[in-house]
Formats: C-alpha cells, structure tokens, sequence
C-alpha cells in the first residue's frame, strides 16, 4: 500500500513525538521486544511509570505512621482528595471547588441525580442518547423508579436521523423545544463511547436551561480527551471516570463537577455522609450535617488513599504537558489515522462512523465492520494491534496523545487493510 509509507510515520513520531517514555507500553509476546500498538486507551489508559512509586509513598506512610497518616507525612491522607481539585478543576475548565475525585463513575451519577433529579408532576422526564452507555441507561431508569415512575414514559432517548451514526445539535435543540414543560434533567455523553461523537456541551446545555431543565453530563471520554470549560458553559453537574484517557488505572476514583451556583446551596437535598460534612465540625461527631462548599460538599465515605495514588501521578503528568498542547497532537494524530482509514475503507468493507470534523470528536474513530469481535482477536493475535469491540458490529481505535505514536497508527491501518474483507 503505497498511500502509506512506513518512513512517513516514522518521520512523522520523529516531528511531533509522544510521550510514550512515561509509560509502561505492553509488549507484544513472542514478537521479539515488540509492543502493541495500543488503541484502547479509552477504556483503560496505560501505566503511567509514576504510578507504582506514588502508590509506593503511600505504602511506606501507612506502614511507617499507621492512623497518624492521616494527619502527619509529607502527604497527610486528609487532605488527600483536596490536594488533586487543581489539576482536576484544569481538566474540567472549573473553578476548584467545583470539582472533586470520589467514587466511581455511575455512583456519582446517582449521588449527583438524588440532588439534580427532583421530578415533580409535570416536569419528570430525563433525556439521555439512545446510544448511552448502558450503565446511564440503568442509572436513569432507576432514579425514575425511585421516584415511582415509569422509566418506560420517563426516559426520553435522542435518535439519530435515520442513516445517520451521529447526534445533530440542531435537532437535540428541537427535541428539547418539543419537550418544553416536561423535562427535569437533560443527561447526555460529552463525547459518545460508540462513536465517538463530541456533543456541543455549551449549546445543548443552554437549550435544556431554556425550557427550564437541568443539564448533567457524562464526561467519561471527554475528560482528558478534549479541551473542557464546565463553569463557563454553564453546565449544572458533571461526573466521569479517570481510568480512561486520564490513566489512573483499572476502577480509579472518578470524578464530579457541581456548578458554583448550586455548590453553596446548603438546601439542596442530597445522599450525605460525614466526609461531605464540613471538616471544622466533621470530627466533632455530632449528628447534624453541615455540608461543605463546593463539589466536596457530595463525598460520604473516607477517600480511597490509595487509589488516589496514581490518579495524582497521573494528573502530575498532564499538568506538565497542558490540554492545549495535548489537543493539538490530537487532533494531529487522529487525523493522520483517519487518513490511513480512508485509503483502507475505500477498499475495504468498513465504515468510519464518527464524525469527519475535528471539533465534533476526541480522538476516537470507531469503525462499523463485519464480524467485529473476530476481528479484534486476530488484530491483536497477528498484528500486535489492541482496539476494542462494542457489539454488534464496531470496533473503536482511540489514539491517546500521550502515550500513542504515528507507527502505531501505521501498524492499525496496515493491520486492518490485511484482514477486512474486500468490497
Ligand atoms: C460513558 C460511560 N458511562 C458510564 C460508565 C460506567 O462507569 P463505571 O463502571 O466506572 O461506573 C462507562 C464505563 O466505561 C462509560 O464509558
């Protein structure tokens, strides 16, 4: 395949490397010193080389100061969840009191609907993508439960035009307008797990204002991914996980975003526990709860220390390299992998189903094929490539900024132009 020369790829790592160093990249067994070529990183991000000696600090506090760690060490564990808003709060485009790490993904999604999602006779709908991850799907259909609703006339899912993979802001908008009066809390992905699609945060957020509802995200493949400005947009609460593109490894602390508007309203009913209370009064062990400020004001339990451990390795990482410059090579990288999945689709039995504008994705591009799980076996069998499968017919190709290089992208396309069937 003379559209893609090996050398170009090459040349191209050479211009606009990767920081591919700073991560434990899986080798390709039996393949002499080879390593995959890994387009996963949007369900588990690699090992950043600083996570094991993070994790190791904590280790050696627990074991050297036991229940004093909390307070003494050069990383007092009580401060342990404060310590990451920063970084987070950059990640998010958020003030750092909007933001917080706790939990796992859809727990805050409940945490945070048992606050957002208060549905009253007439305003009770949730609006979320027909193509939501399932887990939202059965998050929003049980808070309807949990209110005595039937999720059936509750939970409103947005269709893609007929032929279409994608959302269209436009008719997002329109479907809202339809809706006017009826909606309680509009809850979409900021960039789709399927295709890969990045919604228009701020203008669906402003529609769902406009007819009097509440907008909450799901930001699991777009933290990390794309450039994020949660407070100005307006966006009322937003949850996600890290172990994806912010690579705090496999069941990570996820993360919350609570809009500065609400995150002082001490009124707004939610599913408290003592480490939401506020810490000048929380060891005083009394009944009342007096919540915190800001998006802190919605943990319960203890932080998970030692979980946090490579979340903050990690987020060290992206601190040094900036959203800015990271979107750049993405937007670079992707762009050179979707030029490689033309010339192999044009051949090929395949389609690109995530949209061709760079300012309507991340840097996924998922690919509707034959046979997708077979597929993604012997990519990986034969070729070293590692990309996922969603069933039925996709599969999803996610170069990472931080860790995934030109060849890799060369080594996909070569690899899927060997195996998928001709047209
Ligand atoms: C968009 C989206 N929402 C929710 C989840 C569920 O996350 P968790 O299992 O961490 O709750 C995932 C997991 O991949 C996801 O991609």
């Amino acid at each position: 395949m003379d559209a893609f020369a090996e050398s170009d790829a090459l040349a191209r790592e050479a211009a606009d490397p990767s920081r591919r160093a700073e991560f434990l990249i899986p080798p390709w067994p039996g393949h002499d010193g080879a390593q995959w070529a890994y387009f996963a990183g949007n369900s588990l991000g690699l090992q950043p080389r600083g996570a094991a000696a993070a994790i190791d600090e904590e280790l050696a506090a627990w074991g050297e100061l036991a229940v004093e760690g909390w307070f003494e060490g050069a990383r007092p564990w009580i401060s342990s969840a404060d310590d990451l808003r920063p970084s987070l709060a950059r990640l998010a485009g958020a003030e750092v009191e909007e933001v917080v790490a706790m939990n796992t993904l859809t727990v805050n999604l409940h945490l945070l609907m048992a606050t957002f999602y208060r549905p009253t006779a007439e305003r009770f709908r949730i609006v979320i993508e027909d193509a939501a991850f399932p887990s939202d799907s059965h998050a929003v259909a049980s808070q309807a439960v949990h209110h005595g609703l039937d999720p059936a006339s509750a939970v409103v899912r947005l269709r893609p035009r007929v032929g279409e993979a994608a959302l269209r802001t436009q008719d997002v908008v329109a479907e809202l307008e339809r809706l006017r009066g009826e909606v309680a809390l509009v809850l979409l992905g900021g960039v789709n797990y399927l295709t890969g699609e990045l919604l228009e945060i701020r203008e669906i957020t402003a529609a769902a204002h406009d007819i009097g509802a509440v907008a909450g995200w799901d930001l699991a493949h777009a933290i990390g991914n794309v450039p994020l400005r949660l407070s100005e947009w307006g966006v009322d609460w937003a949850a996600w996980c890290h172990y994806k593109y912010v690579n705090a490894g496999p069941g990570a602390p996820a993360g919350a975003f609570v809009h500065a508007r609400h995150a002082r309203d001490a009124s707004l009913p939610r599913l408290a526990g003592w480490w939401g209370n506020d810490p000048a009064t929380r060891f005083r062990m009394e009944p009342g709860f007096v919540p915190r400020p800001g998006a802190a004001g919605w943990q319960v339990s203890t932080p998970t220390v030692l979980a946090y451990a490579p979340l903050r390795a990690s987020l060290e990482l992206f601190d040094a390299v900036g959203m800015p410059a990271l979107r750049a090579r993405s937007i670079r990288l992707t762009g050179y992998l979707e030029s490689l999945l033309d010339v192999v689709v044009a051949e090929r039995g395949a389609r690109v189903i995530t949209p061709r504008e760079e300012e309507r994705r991340g840097c996924q591009l998922s690919l509707a094929v034959p046979r997708a799980r077979a597929l993604a076996a012997r990519l990986r069998a034969e070729h070293g490539v590692v990309c996922d499968v969603r069933e039925p017919d996709v599969v999803r190709f996610a170069p990472s900024p931080l860790y995934s290089s030109y060849y890799d992208c060369w080594r996909a396309a070569n690899a899927l132009h060997d195996l998928l069937p001709a047209r």
